[in-house]
């Protein structure tokens, strides 16, 4: 006998209750592996066990004395005595550039307000703005003068003399894990954000606390891109010419709107960076061209966002990490983020399982900028 297609009301029934069983059962064990922060650490790439990518950085190798040139600008704004004296737990730096006024403050009265960590999670959390000159001389004197003053309020910006565009972010780079070495060395973890990203601090500090509490090093996190090819078309901003990147691939690494660092591989990246051709313009790529010189790889976040924006939904705010293409609505989803009842809505069996569901209904209907992937709604 064959199986009966039709299907009865009871054996309808039976299916359904049987998918709400597996959902329960995925629902249930993703919790457990996901409490388990050394299992992201632990993992890692596959690539690099077959093919070593050494002879990047080896290539790319030059004299300490050729690559001061591109560590060697003066500080504009400087506050080396932020973290001096304090028990530090993340030093977050964040991108910005001389005229972007209004993010900096709608930042630091959301998700960069170090008073309110302090006061409500207890911890450390020090948060400055990286930024150049505006690449205008018409506009820059003002621009200086304005800078000044509201450096004056909040003692927040960190400037270097380099032109503050997009081809010099290496720089902007260069300048965030040279400060920290400097000044801030003791900081047990290192981000570095953009100013249009939003970053739900409550849920990396506890995750940041977890992982400080398992003494975890070798961390690196983010949104892993892996194998990506250089952009050879020079009408894209992200042309890479052959002379300054000869090679199909780049090294693995995480996209510069937001990653986490722990302190030692903010301090092997500093070494590293000390004797690297820094010409390549691509902030992050040459992030991931220090870490193949220190053998250190990315480890991937699902939290950590992808192009896209992040679906505005209790189930989601409860565990997002970074959200991309943010500006306006700082306050409206930071409001929303912290909400005491995002934290209800996931609780208990039905909380998870309306969550999961959620989830699924949010993140696996393919979009065309990827937030989070299809398997964070399974965690
Ligand atoms: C780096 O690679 C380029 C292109 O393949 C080659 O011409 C150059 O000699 C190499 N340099 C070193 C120091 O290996
Ligand atoms: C980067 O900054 C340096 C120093 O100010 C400047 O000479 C150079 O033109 C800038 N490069 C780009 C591509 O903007
Ligand atoms: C660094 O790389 C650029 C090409 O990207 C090259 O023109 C320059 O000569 C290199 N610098 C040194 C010191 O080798």
């Amino acid at each position: 006998m064959f199986v009966n297609v039709h299907c009865s009301r009871k054996c309808k029934l039976r299916h359904l209750m049987s998918t709400f069983f597996v959902v329960l059962m995925v629902t249930l064990h993703w919790e457990t592996l996901d409490s388990s922060i050394l299992s992201h650490v632990k993992s890692f790439s596959l690539r690099h066990i077959f093919t070593s990518l050494d002879y990047i950085s080896t290539n790319l190798t030059i004299s300490r004395e050729e690559a001061r040139r591109f560590s060697s600008h003066r500080y504009l704004i400087n506050h080396n005595q932020k973290c001096t004296g304090q028990n530090i737990l993340l030093l977050l730096f964040v991108k910005t550039s001389p005229q972007n006024f209004q993010r900096r403050q709608a930042i630091r009265s959301t998700w960069g307000n170090e008073v309110y960590i302090e006061e409500s999670l207890g911890v450390t959390v020090k948060v400055l703005f990286a930024l150049g000159l505006h690449p205008q001389p018409l506009q820059r004197g003002t621009l200086q003068q304005q800078l000044l003053e509201e450096d004056e309020r909040h003692h927040d910006l960190i400037q270097q003399d380099f032109l503050d565009t997009f081809h010099n972010l290496t720089l902007k780079l260069l300048l965030q894990i040279s400060w920290t070495h400097f000044y801030c060395p003791h900081a047990r973890f290192l981000m570095s954000a953009d100013d249009d990203i939003f970053v739900h601090l409550p849920n990396l500090i506890r995750y940041l606390k977890e992982a400080d509490q398992a003494g975890v090093k070798d961390f690196w996190i983010g949104k892993v891109h892996r194998g990506a090819p250089p952009v050879r078309s020079k009408e894209s901003k992200y042309y890479v010419s052959q002379e300054m990147y000869p090679w199909l691939l780049y090294p693995d690494y995480t996209p510069g709107a937001g990653y986490v660092l722990s302190k030692d591989v903010a301090s092997r990246l500093y070494q590293a960076s000390l004797t690297l051709n820094a010409s390549i313009h691509i902030d992050d790529v040459f992030l991931g061209i220090c870490a193949i010189a220190i053998g250190i790889s990315p480890q991937d976040h699902v939290f950590f966002s992808g192009e896209g924006r992040a679906p505005y939904h209790l189930c989601i705010y409860n565990q997002m990490m970074t959200s991309h293409g943010h500006e306006k609505d700082f306050h409206e989803l930071w409001r929303r983020a912290t909400d005491p009842e995002v934290q209800q809505v996931s609780s208990g069996l039905f909380g998870r399982l309306y969550c999961t569901l959620a989830k699924v209904r949010l993140l696996c209907i393919p979009h065309l900028l990827v937030s989070y992937p299809c398997k964070a709604a399974f965690l």
